[in-house]
């Protein structure tokens, strides 16, 4: 054999199995230095073909993550307890101690997801899974925890499938000292300031449990919401017409109860 033949990396053919049975999966997360949750489905590691992973997008998150992160907290995130809502395989729990969280803690009202982030956490060499824990848990009944408040709270995704928002939000606000980074989806081409009501399935593996929703309007009307809920600064990082259901919008609003924290992030302020 030719010293220049490239070396297949070896990947564990049991654990490529046991990440196809534990899908669809939502979230590419690396486990080792050769596989990923992503890479088992596609070569992207992404797949926007919903049909083919079960009606789910499966999405390459970490880096964007990353990127805004270390622009917020340039130290790392050493003394920092993180909390993510909604947190699907667990993937920003993971990252947020690349970063050094000092602990992570993420929950899902599906088991299916828990049982992906507790594989994660069993599996993944390529970073730091102590200080991390998860729980199959709906927001609703976040409080019976009685946890200590955290410092970042990621709650992203799951406002527009809660059949009471604004109690849901204001429970994880309640529990966030400083940041929230919060993204929803919203509608599109209407006049913001408004909450409009709708259905979905309660079935859906990426939906909400109860049946009914609410999307808002626009950025406005979550930054009247996120200020009532204690934040003194809030930044627009983008609100856009989705790609896939152009009746829809997307925006993403980082929020703050320490004043200067968001200075050097970029963003508009919403005011
Ligand atoms: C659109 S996915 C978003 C996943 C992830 N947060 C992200 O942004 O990639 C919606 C997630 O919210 C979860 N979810 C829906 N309703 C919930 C509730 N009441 N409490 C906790 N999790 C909920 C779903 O199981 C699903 O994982």
């Amino acid at each position: 054999m030719s010293t220049d033949t490239p070396v297949k990396p070896q990947v564990n053919e049991a654990l490529v199995k046991k990440i196809q049975d534990l899908g669809p999966w939502h979230m590419n997360i690396q486990l080792t230095e050769d596989l990923n949750t992503g890479q088992v489905f596609s070569n992207e590691g992404e797949v926007y073909h919903r049909p083919s992973n079960a009606g789910v997008s499966l999405l390459n998150l970490r880096d964007g993550f990353l990127d805004l992160m270390k622009r917020l907290y340039p130290e790392g995130l050493g003394d920092k307890r993180f909390l993510d809502c909604a947190c699907n395989a667990g993937g920003y729990c993971f990252w947020a101690r690349e970063m050094n969280a000092k602990a992570a803690f993420g929950f899902d009202v599906r088991e299916h997801w828990i049982q992906q982030a507790r594989f994660v956490k069993n599996h993944r060499v390529v970073g730091p899974t102590d200080g991390i824990g998860f729980q199959v848990k709906d927001l609703y009944d976040l409080p019976k925890l009685e946890m200590n408040p955290f410092d970042i709270t990621i709650f992203k995704g799951i406002f527009y499938h809660l059949p009471d928002p604004i109690t849901g939000l204001k429970i994880a606000a309640d529990m966030t000292n400083e940041v929230m980074l919060f993204n929803t989806s919203t509608t599109w081409g209407e006049k913001d300031g408004y909450m409009k009501s709708g259905w979905e399935s309660r079935e859906n593996v990426m939906s909400g449990v109860h049946g009914l929703k609410w999307y808002p309007t626009g950025p406005k009307v979550m930054g009247d919401i996120l200020r009532w809920l204690g934040f003194k600064e809030m930044k627009l990082m983008f609100y856009k017409q989705q790609y896939d259901q152009p009746q829809l919008g997307r925006t993403e609003i980082i929020a703050s109860k320490v004043e200067g924290k968001l200075d050097a992030i970029g963003g508009e302020w919403l005011t």
